[in-house]
This record gives C-alpha cells, sequence and structure tokens, in this order.
C-alpha cells in the first residue's frame, strides 16, 4: 500500500487506513499481478457464479470468508435503445447501479469495507454520507453484526433515512455550519479521534479499501461486453471515490493484458457543486481545487464540498483523453424522467445525471452517435420519492366508467 500523496510504502498485513504524515493522501493498494493472473482469466471469470464483489477474489483486500453474504453486484448492463435514439446514440448502455441490496451502486464499497472492519475485528464503524453510503454501510454492518453511527446531513432524504433506522444504525443530522467543509466528516473524523471508531466512509483518503468495491463496476462491464471497452464511461461524481475505482479497474485489465484500450472517463457532476469539472475543464491541478461553499443541486448525493479522490479521478480523466460535464437542475430532472419513461429505470437525481451529460456531449460533438456510451446509473429512485412527487397531482375518482371518460 503506498501513500498517493508523500509515496511513503505501508504493510498491508498491518491494515492501515490513513497515512501517518496526515497529508490526506490515499494508501492505493496494489497486488502481486503476475500471480492474479495466473487464475484471473477470461476462460475462469466466464465459469464463476455471481458473488458480488468477491467474485473477483484475487484483486480484493479482504479474505471473502469474512464478507457478508448479500451480493451485490453482478448489475444488468441495459441496452438503453429507446432512449439512445431520444438522445442520438445508436449504442447507449445503461449499468443499472440501482439493482444492489440497498438500491445503490455504493453497496460494492460498502461491501469490502465492511469485510475489511469485520476480518480485523473492528465492531464499531462510523460513516459520513449524504445517506446512500451510510445506508449500504447500515445493512452491511447489520449482515455482519457490527456497530454503525452514521452522520448524515439536516436535510437528509427520507427513503436513506428510513433504510437507515430500519438497519438499526445509530444515525445523527450534522448542521452545515461553516462554507466549504462538510460537517458530517468533521464529526466523523472527531469520533475516530476521540471514541477510537473505526472510519467506514467511501472516500479513499479516510478508508483505502473502499476504492476496491467500485472497480468491480468495470470488471463487469468489459466482460458483459466481450472484453471489447466501450468508448465512453459516463459516471455521477460527488467525492470522486467511484471514478478513482472506475479508473483503477481499467489499470487493472490492462495490467492483467484483459484490455488493450482505455475507454474516456467523464466525471459528471451538478452545476450546484463542480469544482472536479472545473478542474478538468480548466486544466487545473488536484491541488489547486477550491471547495465548493455552500453546494447545492437536487443530486443530494453528489454534493461533497471538495472531491477527496479527486487526484486519481484526475488522472484517470487526462490518461484515458477523457473530460468532465457540469449539468443543470432542469436537465437532471429530465434525465429522471427520460431514463423512467423510455427505458423503465427509475433512478434517484443523482443516479441519473450521467444520461443528462451524454445528450450535451452528444450535441456538441464530443460524443459521436456509433460511440459506444456506457453510462452508470448509480441510484434509485425510491431513495427519494418526495423529491420526484412532490408536485405530481394524482387524480381521484369513484369506480365509474363515466368518470374515466371524462378524466380520459
Ligand atoms: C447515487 C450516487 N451516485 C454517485 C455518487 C458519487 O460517488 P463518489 O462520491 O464516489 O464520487 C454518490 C455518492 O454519494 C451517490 O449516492
Ligand atoms: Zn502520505
Amino acid at each position: 500500500m503506498i501513500c498517493s500523496r508523500c509515496g511513503e510504502a505501508y504493510d498491508p498485513f498491518s491494515n492501515p487506513l490513513m497515512c501517518r504524515k496526515n497529508d490526506m493522501g490515499r494508501l492505493d493498494i496494489y497486488y502481486d499481478y503476475d500471480k492474479v493472473a495466473e487464475s484471473f482469466t477470461r476462460a475462469n471469470l466466464s465459469k464463476r457464479p455471481p458473488k458480488g464483489v468477491w467474485r473477483f477474489w484475487e484483486l480484493m483486500p479482504v479474505d471473502p470468508k469474512h464478507s457478508s453474504p448479500l451480493s451485490e453486484g453482478n448489475t444488468p448492463l441495459i441496452q438503453a435503445s429507446r432512449l439512445g435514439r431520444e438522445i442520438g446514440l445508436k449504442n447507449l448502455l445503461l449499468k443499472d447501479e440501482t439493482r444492489n441490496p440497498t438500491a445503490s451502486f455504493k453497496d460494492r464499497a460498502m461491501s469490502v469495507g465492511a469485510a475489511k472492519a469485520f476480518e480485523i475485528g473492528r465492531k464499531e464503524v462510523v460513516i459520513a454520507s449524504s445517506g446512500n453510503a451510510a445506508s449500504s454501510l447500515a445493512a452491511y454492518s447489520a449482515s455482519l453484526g457490527l456497530r454503525c453511527t452514521a452522520f448524515v446531513p439536516e436535510d437528509v432524504a427520507m427513503g436513506k433515512a428510513s433504510q437507515l433506522l430500519l438497519y438499526g444504525a445509530r444515525v445523527v443530522r450534522v448542521k452545515q455550519v461553516a462554507e466549504g467543509r462538510d460537517p458530517t466528516v468533521e464529526l466523523m473524523l472527531q469520533t475516530v479521534k476521540e471514541l477510537g471508531w473505526y472510519p467506514c466512509p467511501s472516500f479513499g483518503p479516510f478508508n483505502p479499501y473502499q476504492v476496491e468495491g467500485p472497480k468491480t463496476i468495470v470488471y463487469e462491464t468489459v466482460e458483459q461486453l466481450n472484453w471489447r471497452p466501450p468508448d465512453f464511461i459516463l459516471i455521477p461524481t460527488g467525492s470522486g471515490c467511484l471514478t478513482t475505482g472506475i479508473w483503477k479497474g481499467l489499470k487493472d485489465l490492462k495490467t492483467l493484458g484483459l484490455l488493450n484500450e482505455y475507454p474516456k472517463l467523464v466525471p459528471v457532476q451538478p452545476q450546484g457543486n463542480m469544482a472536479l469539472v472545473k478542474a478538468i475543464k480548466e486544466g487545473r491541478k488536484f491541488e489547486e481545487i477550491e471547495p465548493e461553499k455552500w453546494p447545492k443541486s437536487i443530486a443530494s448525493g453528489l454534493l461533497d464540498p471538495f472531491p477527496w479522490d479527486g487526484d486519481a479521478a484526475l488522472e484517470g480523466v487526462r490518461t484515458t483523453g477523457g473530460t468532465g460535464e457540469a449539468v443543470s437542475e432542469e436537465e437532471i430532472r429530465e434525465s429522471m424522467n427520460k431514463l423512467a419513461k423510455h427505458e423503465g429505470v427509475f433512478a434517484e437525481a443523482s443516479g441519473a445525471v450521467g444520461i443528462a451529460a451524454a445528450e450535451k456531449l452528444r450535441n456538441q460533438g464530443v460524443i459521436d452517435a456509433s460511440d459506444t456510451v456506457v453510462v452508470l446509473v448509480t441510484g434509485s429512485g425510491l431513495k427519494e420519492p418526495e423529491k420526484i412527487t412532490a408536485e405530481a397531482k394524482i387524480p381521484l375518482i369513484p369506480p365509474d366508467i363515466q368518470q374515466l371518460r371524462k378524466l380520459l
């Protein structure tokens, strides 16, 4: 394990969490790829049953015997022909991560994060999250018998809060009191220091094991495409941990000789919180990124004021020749509608932003009509139904065909 900031190497068997220099570096995990290549082959993978992220056990930092049986991942890659026609793409594919056990892609991260805590005998885990990562950690904690505390924002979405409560987490809402800072992260770090709790957020600098789960999205996607990489992958982005995972997955496959070319990576953020996309567009370095002072968007999962894993995300975008895109509130709402109405896929706002970006990049000519475009749909609409149906008026009538005729 090597700190992404200062380059110091750590013994993985000492299960380190953060760089001892407190430099916000992520302890990137490197595997013995020659050894991995012996069994991680196309032929072997094709014979393996779906066992969540553990199907790819050679590239996991935890012994699968400590994992939860919840079985995340193995999500479909949906050919979105009707939506593709609507936005001018002949080959649009949706990696539908809403099908995970708690209805977001975070289950991949938390499956690994919770298993690591369990493996090393930690009992008390803590997370800072807008809700998806927290509800996921709560479920995996329940499944493994860990005690979970979740710090969430004041206006946490009801679906996510309900999950947290039912999974038995201790849930605390934390007020934002200072601009450009995430109060949930601040409180989490205090509990790590003062109470000795084990941090399990989906940000690499505070827990290096979490990047390892999301990378399996790439393994699955490339396998589902018969080992031909797509031209683009569009990634809803907040902290950049998911983008970092996708980038890591691509590098793994290339190192193992299972991929010749990289798809172009495109992190997507709402216009109300777009520090990483701004850095991409302006050619800035990670060190030059300013946190967003007061992030605001209907995409509640994408409101991290600072992209903690932006260093690796930028590297991934630049190495693959990708780009970044920011989308408006109106575009996000339209994307949720289009996903549901044309494809039957019910996404929350954060999970739908990739569609808005695909349409914009197609219109700008960055994406060609014939390109193969994979859009990650990362969270379910059931997470935040209040945002979708708040203004909807559903008619109410007696069981009378005349009344229905009038209505029709
Ligand atoms: C539905 C959804 N999509 C995407 C993301 C962004 O992931 P990351 O913070 O790893 O960039 C989140 C994060 O909470 C999320 O909840
Ligand atoms: Zn360091």
